[in-house]
């Protein structure tokens, strides 16, 4: 964890799950944490909790509709007007939908090209200018394994995390010689709200697909751990389940005929 010492950190997302994690292995060695969501009652009270067992962190928050393209460049200005120079940004603000595109509800959609791909996108671009000022900075983008495959019943989801790390992976190349470490974390399924949020209440219950691959599975503890040590390792790309890398590994490697129907298998636990 020395590579975050001192660091000043943006995590997005950072209300529940793996946002919430990211602050927790941070604190202890970054010199700031600014924690962006919109239930704000949930950012305060992890502050609190920060606080109260690292009082050499300074914790903000934030709260944000980051689907809001200005209540984003609010955020960044408000950075510039508290002097907070961010050179960590942790993109980790994402949501799903579980079930058929046909009968999605647009809102949905919209949010998640809105949050997993507008507003990761537009905040590196427009933190990106005073990262480049500085030494030893790292942007980390949650992805998923989810991004790796078109996936049937989460179609618009697992497009959404396929331009997550394409875009990681070229600006990860673009970067590097300017002192700039990206890097997409590709999780499998973990025990978050999640797949709550990514239920749809007006159709039958899915089964969650942390139940659906439990092999696959790793606790936000384990995903938030791989991820940090992508960054330090300077991988662009972590997949933090060492079945899942295997399994994605021999999946890469296949014709796409044969990936397609084993998709297509799995297609009613998906
Ligand atoms: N859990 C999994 O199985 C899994 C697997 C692979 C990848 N991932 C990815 O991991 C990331 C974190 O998800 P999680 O598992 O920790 O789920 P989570 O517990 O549901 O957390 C999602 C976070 O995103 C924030 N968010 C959603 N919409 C937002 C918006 N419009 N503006 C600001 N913040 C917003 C939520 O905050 P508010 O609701 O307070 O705004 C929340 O803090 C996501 O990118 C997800 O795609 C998850």
């Amino acid at each position: 964890m020395k590579f975050f010492e001192g660091c000043m950190a943006l995590i997005t997302g950072a209300s529940s799950g793996l946002g919430e994690e990211f602050a927790h292995q941070l604190a202890p060695v970054a010199k700031t944490l600014v924690l962006v969501a919109r239930r704000n009652d949930r950012l305060v009270a992890l502050r609190e909790r920060l606080l109260a067992e690292y009082p050499a962190c300074s914790v903000f928050t934030y709260r944000a509709d980051l689907s809001q393209e200005k209540e984003r460049e609010e955020l960044v200005n408000w950075l510039q007007k508290q002097q907070l120079p961010i050179n960590f940004l942790v993109n980790n603000a994402g949501l799903g939908d579980s079930g058929e595109f046909s009968t999605a509800e647009w809102p949905r959609i919209r949010s998640m090209l809105d949050v997993n791909i507008t507003a990761l996108t537009h905040l590196t671009y427009l933190l990106l200018p005073s990262m480049l000022r500085t030494q030893g900075a790292a942007v980390l983008n949650v992805s998923s394994v989810a991004g790796f495959f078109p996936l049937p019943n989460m179609s618009v989801y697992s497009a959404t995390k396929s331009y997550v790390t394409s875009f990681s992976e070229a600006l990860a190349m673009e970067l590097r010689p300017k002192g700039i470490i990206v890097t997409a974390l590709c999780p499998g399924p973990i025990p978050t709200e999640f797949a709550e949020t990514a239920a749809r209440p007006y159709e039958e219950p899915r089964i969650p697909h942390t139940h659906s691959m439990p092999a696959f599975m790793a606790t936000p503890r384990q995903v938030v751990l791989a991820g940090l040590q992508a960054v330090v390792a300077e991988r662009p790309r972590a997949i933090p389940n060492p079945f899942l890398a295997l399994a994605i590994g021999v999946a890469l490697v296949i014709p796409f005929f044969l990936t397609r129907k084993v998709i297509s298998c799995f297609r009613t636990s998906l």
